[in-house]
């Protein structure tokens, strides 16, 4: 039998979880990050409580942690930009690898849009890394596109990545 998959947005408390999510995802998929498992590791953990309690509140960033039978097990962030545009972002999507293809992905990409769309967006934007076929496929199946729009991975420039956009069927009336 499937695991049953929950998503919720992250908890002011939770940054001891958002820490171990996010060095096991930049351990298991260092070629999807734009940040190395290093990096992370040198921050001090207390900012991941720091993270998690604006990321819990934040009207403009927040995180979306999976749970398998309530042990969590994938996060994505959310996020508007601070400027004029104010474009919206998801980012640092990951699933354990126990629990893929069971739509844990696709059940946090679809809450965290939700979140943005509640923010005012009427588009969701991802980098995605391009050797990264499996993650283009996934949101290309939940209707991302690429913009064509390019650059060099923050965390490796020999790398490239792809900006996609998806835009949401908003109705603001509901
Ligand atoms: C990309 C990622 C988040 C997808 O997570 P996931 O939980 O497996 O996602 P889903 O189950 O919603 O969908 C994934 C695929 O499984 C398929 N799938 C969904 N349910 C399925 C099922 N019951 N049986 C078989 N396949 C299934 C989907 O069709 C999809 O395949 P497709 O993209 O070839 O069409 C995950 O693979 C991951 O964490 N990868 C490493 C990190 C990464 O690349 N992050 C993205 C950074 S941009």
């Amino acid at each position: 039998m499937s695991p049953s998959l929950t998503v919720s947005r992250i908890a002011a408390q939770q940054g001891s979880i958002l820490r171990e999510l996010r060095t096991a995802s930049l351990r298991e998929a260092p070629y999807a990050f734009g940040e190395t498992l290093a990096d992370a590791l040198l921050v001090d953990p207390a900012s991941f409580d720091d993270t998690a309690a604006l990321h819990a509140q934040s009207p403009r960033l927040a995180t979306f942690l999976l749970y398998t039978e309530g042990h969590p097990c994938g996060l994505v962030h959310a996020y508007v930009e601070d400027y004029d545009d104010a474009r919206a972002f998801v980012a640092a999507l990951w699933v354990a690898p126990a629990v893929r293809h069971l739509r844990g992905g696709e059940l946090l990409v679809n809450a965290a849009s939700q979140w943005l769309a509640e923010q005012g967006a009427f588009e969701v934007h991802a980098w995605i890394a391009e050797e990264n076929r499996n993650a283009m496929r996934f949101y290309e199946r939940l209707g991302f596109g690429p913009t064509g729009d390019r650059r060099a991975m923050p965390a490796n420039e020999a790398e490239t990545e792809a900006f996609y956009v998806r835009h949401l069927q908003v109705n603001r009336d509901a």
